[in-house]
C-alpha cells in the first residue's frame, strides 16, 4: 500500500478529500441546466478571486492553453509587445508571442530579480506613437518563487494604453491580486494551483478593453476563440466545445472554500505557510533566491548545497521520507530546488517536508545543524 504523500509542489498541488470526492459525480449535460447553473456559479466565484467585473472564461486546458488564449485573442502578427521576464515563464510567454509573430521586446530582469516598473514606464514614454500593444508578465514567477509588483507595473503605464496581459497561473488566489483595483487587462490562471483542484481548466479574465480589441483581432483561431467563449457564456452559460466536466466540479467545491473565508483570507494563509518555510530554511543555513520583501507565498526556491545534485536529494526526499518537491527549472535547474506551499497545505505538514529535507541534506553531506529549523518554526508558529 502507498501511503499518501507530502505533496509540496508549485502545482498540481494536493486536492482536498471533499473535492476529490465531488469529482466522482456522474456526467451531466454540458448543455443542460444543472451545467450551467453549476458554471454560472464558478464564475461569479472565480471573479472574486481575480477581483474584477470582467468576464472570466473557463477554459479546458492547461495554463499554457490560457497563455495562448491571451496572446492570440489580443496580440496580431507585427504587434509590437513587450515581454518582462524573471524566469522560465517569462520566457514561454516570449515563446508564445514570437510563435504568433509578435514583435518581442523581450526585457529579462534577471533570474532572481523582480520586474523594475520604472524600466517598463521608460520604454512606454519613449513611444509616442503607442506602437507598443501590451505588456507581457508573471504575477508570480514560479520558477525563481518571485512576486512581480504589477499594481506599479500597471501604473508605470501611465496613459499609455498597452493592455497588461498577466500570467497569475500560480499566483492567483496565493498572492496579492486585484484585477480591477490594479487595471490588469487580462490575467490568466489555472485550476491546479491555489485552487486546490486538479490540473485540466485555465481561467481567463479579460475586461471590456481587451475583449474590444479582440473584437477586432484577425489571428486565426478556432479552439481559443473568447468571443466564441463569451458569447456561449453570456448567452447560454456554457463553453464552446465539452468541457472537462469533472475538473469543473471539483473547482465549485474547492471555491465554496474562498467563499466561506474570503479570498484574502486564502492569501493571508498563503503568507503565513510562506513566512514558516522561509523561516525553517533560513535556521538550516539555506540560501534562498527570492530577498523577503518579493518572496513568493506560493512556492519557496532554495540554492541547493554545493556539492549536492537537487535530483538526488528529491530522489532521497521521495524514497526514504515520502516527501516530494520540484526540482529547479530552466537555468536553475541544476542548481535549485522548490518547496511549494500552495493550494490546501496542512501547516504542520511543512514541518514534517523540512524535517525530511535537513535529514536528506545531512545524509548526503551538507553541514547542517539538526533540529533548528523546528525551533525556528515553531517560534514562528506559537507566536501567533
Ligand atoms: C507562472 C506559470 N505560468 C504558466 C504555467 C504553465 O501552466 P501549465 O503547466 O498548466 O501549462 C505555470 C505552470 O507551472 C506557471 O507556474
Amino acid at each position: 500500500m502507498k501511503l499518501q504523500e507530502y505533496f509540496l509542489l508549485p502545482g498540481p498541488t494536493d486536492v482536498p478529500s471533499n473535492v476529490l470526492r465531488s469529482m466522482a459525480q456522474p456526467m451531466i449535460n454540458h448543455r443542460g441546466p444543472e451545467f450551467e447553473e453549476m458554471l454560472r456559479t464558478v464564475t461569479a466565484q472565480a471573479k472574486k478571486v481575480f477581483k474584477t467585473e470582467a468576464e472570466v472564461f473557463t477554459l479546458t486546458c492547461s495554463g499554457s492553453g490560457g497563455l495562448e488564449a491571451a496572446v492570440v485573442n489580443f496580440i496580431e502578427p507585427g504587434d509590437k509587445v513587450i515581454v518582462a521576464s524573471i524566469g522560465n515563464f517569462g520566457e514561454r510567454f516570449r515563446q508564445i508571442a514570437e510563435m504568433y509573430d509578435a514583435d518581442v521586446d523581450f526585457i529579462d530582469f534577471g533570474w532572481g530579480n523582480c520586474i523594475d516598473p520604472s524600466v517598463i514606464a521608460e520604454k512606454l514614454k519613449e513611444d509616442s506613437e503607442h506602437k507598443i500593444k501590451a505588456i507581457l508578465c508573471q504575477h508570480n514567477e514560479t520558477s525563481t518563487a518571485i512576486v512581480n509588483p504589477i499594481k506599479d507595473i500597471s501604473a508605470a503605464r501611465g496613459d499609455h494604453p498597452a493592455l497588461l496581459i498577466v500570467d497569475t497561473v500560480s499566483g492567483l488566489g496565493a498572492a496579492e491580486f486585484d484585477m480591477d483595483g490594479w487595471k490588469v487587462d487580462v490575467a490568466v490562471a489555472g485550476s491546479q494551483k491555489a485552487f486546490m483542484a486538479p490540473p485540466g481548466l485555465a481561467f481567463i479574465a479579460a475586461n471590456k478593453r481587451a475583449m474590444e480589441i479582440a473584437e477586432s483581432n484577425h489571428n486565426r483561431k478556432f479552439y481559443f476563440d473568447l468571443k466564441k467563449a463569451r458569447d456561449m457564456l453570456v448567452s447560454k452559460g456554457q463553453t464552446p466545445f465539452t468541457p472537462a466536466i469533472s475538473t469543473v466540479y471539483a473547482v465549485a467545491e474547492a471555491l465554496k472554500y474562498f467563499e466561506e473565508v474570503g479570498v484574502d483570507a486564502v492569501v493571508r494563509e498563503h503568507c503565513e505557510r510562506r513566512d514558516l518555510v522561509r523561516a525553517g530554511l533560513k535556521a538550516m543555513g539555506l540560501t534562498l533566491i527570492a530577498d523577503d520583501d518579493i518572496a513568493s507565498p506560493a512556492v519557496t526556491a532554495v540554492q541547493c548545497p554545493k556539492n549536492i545534485n537537487p535530483d538526488e536529494l528529491r530522489k532521497l526526499l521521495r524514497e526514504k521520507y515520502n516527501v516530494i518537491i520540484a526540482g529547479g527549472q530552466g537555468k536553475f535547474a541544476s542548481t535549485t530546488f522548490r518547496v511549494g506551499h500552495l493550494g490546501a497545505v496542512r501547516t504542520l505538514d511543512l514541518f514534517a517536508a523540512l524535517i525530511g529535507l535537513e535529514m536528506a541534506l545531512i545524509e548526503l553531506g551538507a553541514d547542517i545543524p539538526k533540529g533548528k529549523a523546528v525551533i525556528a518554526m515553531e517560534e514562528m508558529l506559537m507566536k501567533k
